[in-house]
């Protein structure tokens, strides 16, 4: 059974697959309804989140699957002590796949060692973030027709962004740059700025705001993107400079999991 826990669980040709079958449900999403009749998603999230958890639910229901929701895991068995092992296997004879949010990198790999339905890791602790990644490298290819020979600047918590340690290991061809909070040496000329906010609940502290002295010498054709929340990583000045891509990005969240979730439901 296919698990996705890192970015590494996907070779080129599959995540160049996703990104087929995301563009054509981005421009007929219609098309896709009810293709997913009769699957059930557990949402299983021990970690607060808005775009993931929110993107996921839509995504199947547009599918015309169902969703067991456990976005507050205080709600479940969890807070009367219930291990991850156990509640991945009951959860398993209840659903077709889940999406795990959890608070400690390894998580998934636990899960889906486990487990007897495909786990799709939504973030787990300061580890990785596949699905991220995806929408992330979607976006770039939506732009640039690539996701190689590019250059790649990443802004923030360079430590603890699971965002930024799956991304980055998707970019394997391109030329990358690292700043990080305390880092005040300009931002080199980049085709991709990816920024992320401080990871103040993992033990990171500090903030930084994106300037004018750095948008004035961000390239006319690149982009910013940013997997949110934002906290004072970008003034909400840019939102409206053709170069912002973080809306786009988050939008195409959705069709990016709707590729996913038909993905790791077809042999169900
Ligand atoms: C994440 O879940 O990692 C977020 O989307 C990014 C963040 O929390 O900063």
């Amino acid at each position: 059974m296919k698990h996705l826990v890192s970015i590494d669980d996907l070779t080129k040709d599959e995540i160049h697959e996703i990104f087929v079958q995301t563009k054509k449900i981005k421009a007929f999403p219609f098309t896709y309804r009810l293709n997913r009749e009769h699957t059930i998603l557990s949402n299983l999230f021990y970690e607060p989140s808005t775009r993931t958890n929110s993107s996921f639910f839509t995504a199947m229901t547009k599918l015309g699957g169902k969703v067991l929701n456990i976005n507050n895991v205080n709600y479940s068995s969890v807070s009367k002590g219930e291990s991850l092992k156990d509640t991945i296997i009951t959860m398993g004879n209840y659903c077709d796949v889940i999406a795990l949010r959890s608070r400690t990198a390894g998580d998934a790999l636990k899960a889906s060692q486990v487990s007897t339905v495909p786990i799709i890791n939504a973030g787990d602790g300061n580890g990785e973030h596949p699905t991220q990644t995806l929408l992330d490298l979607y976006t770039i290819w939506e732009k640039f027709n690539r996701i190689e020979d590019l250059t790649v600047t990443f802004v923030g918590d360079i430590e603890n962004s699971r965002t930024i340690h799956s991304l980055d290991k998707a970019l394997t061809n391109c030329n990358k740059h690292y700043r990080d909070t305390y880092n005040e040496e300009p931002w080199p000329k980049s085709d991709v700025y990816y920024l992320t906010r401080v990871q103040k609940e993992r033990g990171s502290r500090g903030s930084y705001t994106m300037k004018k002295e750095h948008t004035n010498t961000m390239p006319e054709e690149s982009i910013v993107l940013h997997p949110f929340p934002r906290n004072y990583e970008i003034a909400e000045w840019f939102d409206t400079d053709p170069r912002a891509k973080y809306f786009e990005q988050m939008k195409n969240g959705l069709y990016v999991r709707m590729a996913l979730l038909i993905a790791y439901t077809q042999y169900k």
